[in-house]
């Protein structure tokens, strides 16, 4: 029986608040998705059940694997990106498990930039730790040659362009030219562009992953990541995995996703206006020793960003001159009203936070001495960020 059986008039009244006859209105339209929550998916009999193929990406399954709202997001993303498929997970981090289970297997190799998100290198260690994967960390700035650190058992190679907090830029096209002639799948971690300002698959890229919980939601109030790709085969075997993984995604939290779309690109484009001018005014500063910005050439990989790149977004790096403690930067960091101290970034409040760089690096010298701060520059009123930080400035680094 399905749910649009009508039920008959003298079936109990539990009954009839079970089963109904209702449908979507027909000739209601809307600018947003409808929010289909399901867990259970019923088939109108048991031939069509059977009949599904698990891989058939528009057949309703199991609430789980999608339902039509978080279908309608997997296709936006993919068409933003420049992909054929994406695939959903509830968070940046488990989007990039998916890639590991999805690609990796005991006895194989990854190469992972030095400069990674943290989460992602711990990961890498943790697996090759427990579970037979042999992990290497290379200079995001090695470019072509990569081509020495491929063995015989090398399955994945990371990117991430530019590195969320030290900003090197890689030359994506030379390291993915090296992995298609080994036969090496890529993975960039693309957040950083959100897909707008870097399209990696016209770099040779095979699997770009987003945090979506960044610029996409815009709200700091969801939790999503996605892995996208081109390849029929690739985007089979990573669904493979997410299906046994177990991991779905609400249909509420897609939607708040979805909201975020349409002004993604508007959005990205003031953070990076907004950035730029905040870190040309930092790099003036005598307190500050390097400015670490895509878009400024001192910017190690900077002609890679200018090659590649559309736009910067709202985040940047600054080193501190080495005469001030960390102390004294922490206490410049708790000292700024407007930018708030927190994880994660892409939604309208401004963040910093400081880094201990040597403690996250172990294939390249940090060539800095002073302490890192990675500034998230939202959307509040750039004159009164640059206040603020002057005010932390004076307070807290000129105290007599
Ligand atoms: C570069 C980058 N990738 C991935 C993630 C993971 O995203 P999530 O917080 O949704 O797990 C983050 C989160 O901060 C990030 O900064």
């Amino acid at each position: 029986m399905s749910s649009s059986h009508n039920p008959p008039r003298d079936a109990g009244p539990q009954t009839r608040l079970l089963h109904h006859d209702d449908q979507l209105t027909p000739g209601f339209d809307a600018f947003v998705t409808p929010v289909a929550r399901a867990s259970t998916v019923i088939f109108p009999n048991l031939a069509a059940m059977r009949a599904l193929q698990w891989h058939d990406d528009n057949k309703w399954r199991y609430g789980l694997h999608a339902t039509p709202t978080s279908l309608t997001l997997a296709k936006r993303l993919a068409t933003i990106e420049g992909g054929q498929h994406a695939l959903l997970q509830p968070s940046g981090l488990s989007a990039i498990v998916n890639v590991y289970f999805g690609i990796v297997k005991q006895g194989d190799a990854v190469l992972i930039p030095d400069n990674a998100y943290t989460p992602n290198r711990e990961l890498g260690d943790w697996l090759s730790e427990n579970f037979g994967i042999t992990v290497q960390y290379y200079d995001p700035l090695i470019g072509a040659g990569i081509e020495a650190l491929i063995q015989a058992n090398t399955r994945l190679i990371w990117l991430e362009a530019p590195g969320s907090v030290t900003m090197e830029v890689p030359d994506v096209g030379a390291i993915t030219a090296v992995a298609r002639k080994h036969g090496v799948v890529t993975a960039i971690d693309n957040t950083y562009s959100a897909g707008i300002a870097f399209k990696p698959f016209e770099h040779g890229v095979d699997i770009s992953v987003q945090a979506l919980t960044k610029y996409q939601s815009g709200g700091s109030d969801v939790l999503m990541g996605a892995t996208i790709t081109v390849d029929n085969a690739l985007h089979r075997k990573l669904k493979r995995a997410r299906m046994l993984m177990g991991t779905g995604v609400s249909a509420d939290d897609c939607s708040l996703v979805l909201r975020g779309l349409p002004t993604m690109q508007v959005r990205y484009e003031a953070h990076d206006r907004a950035a730029m001018l905040l870190a040309t005014w930092l790099k003036g500063r005598p307190e500050i020793s390097a400015v670490l910005h895509p878009a400024f050439a001192d910017c190690p990989g900077h002609e890679h960003w200018k090659r590649d790149f559309t736009g910067a977004g709202g985040l940047f790096s600054v080193v501190f001159d080495a005469a001030y403690s960390p102390a004294q930067i922490d206490a410049f960091v708790e000292g700024l009203a407007y930018f708030k101290i927190g994880w994660s970034w892409g939604g309208a409040h401004s963040l910093a936070m400081p880094y201990d760089i040597p403690s996250m690096r172990s294939a390249s010298t940090w060539p800095h001495r002073g302490t890192l701060v990675r500034f998230y520059i939202g959307l509040e009123n750039t004159a009164d960020l640059q206040a603020d930080l002057e005010q932390s400035l004076q307070a807290h680094l000129h105290a007599a």
